[in-house]
């Protein structure tokens, strides 16, 4: 990992935004990675907005690496304002934008905060041609070709 990359990511570890839990959550999202076993949690808050239904805010939390605390913590500061589609339709490499390309090894820290978002938004209407192509989420690439014992479980708290 280069030194900038990782000062970025120690500047967010040492100062994480919308770290915790939220009471009033609309939608939670939990997630754990088949490649190292860490947990992501992301809850989301929508409000109305010009007529249309967008996040208010997303917190998380994490038994997750540095990266993952860094990556959830400009994610949710990039989420407020965006509509559910525009949200599910973010990669964990546009959701770790902010602190610059990770080295391959880290990528699936990024995963694990785009998973989290995917899972708590799942409830939620969006329209067919928004979808992200099959095998796209997190779930559908820690699972492709995986034996049954190795897949991924999500729990959802909703
Ligand atoms: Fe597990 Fe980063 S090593 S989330």
């Amino acid at each position: 990992m280069n030194d900038d990359l990782q000062s970025r990511i120690e500047d967010a570890v040492k100062n994480p935004r919308n770290l915790g839990e939220m009471k009033d959550a609309d939608a939670i999202g939990t997630v754990g990675s088949a490649d190292c076993g860490d947990m992501l949690r992301m809850w989301v808050k929508f409000k109305e907005e010009g007529g249309r239904k967008v996040i208010d805010r997303a917190t998380f939390q994490t038994f997750g690496c540095q990266t993952a605390i860094a990556v959830a913590s400009v994610a949710t500061e990039m989420l407020a304002g965006k509509t559910v589609a525009e949200a599910q339709s973010m990669s964990g490499e546009e959701l770790a934008a902010p602190l610059g390309p990770l080295p391959p090894v880290k990528i699936h820290c990024a995963q694990l905060v785009e998973g989290a978002l995917r899972s708590a938004l799942s409830g939620e209407t969006v329209s067919e041609n928004k979808m992200p192509p099959t095998g796209s989420t997190l779930l559908g690439q820690l699972n492709a070709g995986q034996s049954p014992e190795r897949k991924v479980k999500i729990v959802l708290d909703n």
